[in-house]
């Protein structure tokens, strides 16, 4: 299959989480072109089995291979840590694979902390990947890790920030004497602010966002694969698995504007 700079890159996730790593891309790498894909049929990931979450994301990065996409980002935790090597082992000669686990545990930032929390969907606790992924580059780090399962779901659902409040407080109440913490599900990177002044400015928030697309950045310049100059009348597709849900479409409108196209695409087995 013929790629270049000017092919556009495909991201997906079960739903809306992944949408702030596609508008880092845009702020980071703003010529390039995207296709999104939220599972939103399938949504919460955090809640299937390994089985599950392997087979169906599977299909969604052969979809977006079909589409001719350079390079393919996992915005989500929960695929990123049960299928990960599935995907790459499939597709890793046909195209570049990108995650948001990888070039975050990578990061030097690392070296500065002693005791780093972890909050994360079922799926991603129980697949220990995390843990795996840190003791082996940072043996001085002490990690503990709480699955949060109520989040993401509220998060997609568009539920009011006041209603959202006691739920986050009541989770982080467990969990204060930590240095930094990793919001490691993207839907909860809607929750930044929030959780920042939780803390009061005494627990670092990893910067997630910006690390995996600075890693994208660096890898496509590297490969010759980034765009370097806009592409005129491109505007980034939006697929879901479900027809569009509200928050969804509402989100997307917030963070990309008006010239995006929404496309359905229902998977057979599903
Ligand atoms: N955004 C996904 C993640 O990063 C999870 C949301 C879900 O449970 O579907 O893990």
């Amino acid at each position: 299959m013929k790629i270049n700079p000017l092919s556009p890159i495909g991201i997906f996730d079960s739903g809306i989480g992944g949408l702030i790593i596609a508008k880092e891309m845009k702020i980071q790498m703003p010529n390039e072109d995207f296709i999104y894909f939220g599972d939103t049929k399938n949504m919460p990931y955090g809640e299937k089995s390994q089985e599950f979450i392997r087979k169906n994301s599977m299909k969604i990065v052969s979809f977006l291979y079909k589409k001719k996409c350079k390079a393919i980002v996992i915005a989500c935790n929960s695929i990123a840590s049960n299928a990960l090597d599935l995907i790459q082992k499939k597709f890793h000669k046909k195209i570049l694979i990108f995650n948001v686990i990888d070039p975050v545990v990578k990061n030097t930032i690392f070296l500065s902390y002693k005791k780093i929390g972890i909050i994360a969907t079922p799926a991603t606790i129980h697949s220990n990947f995390y843990q795996k992924k840190i003791k082996k580059y940072y043996r001085h780090i002490d990690l503990v890790q709480m699955s949060t399962p109520l989040l993401a779901p509220i998060i997609e659902n568009g539920w009011e920030i006041e209603k959202i409040n006691p739920i986050i407080e009541n989770y982080l109440n467990h969990f204060k004497s930590i240095d930094a913490i990793l919001l490691a599900c993207t839907h909860y990177l809607f929750l930044k602010e929030k959780i920042e002044n939780f803390y009061h400015g005494k627990v670092h928030l990893i910067d997630i966002q910006k690390i995996v697309v600075q890693e994208i950045k660096k890898k496509l310049s590297k490969k010759k694969l980034l765009c370097l100059h806009p592409i005129w009348n491109r505007s980034p597709i939006f697929y879901t698995s479900s027809s569009i849900p509200f928050f969804f479409e509402k989100k997307v409108r917030i963070l990309f504007g008006k010239k995006v196209f929404f496309k359905t695409h229902i998977f057979n087995f599903f």
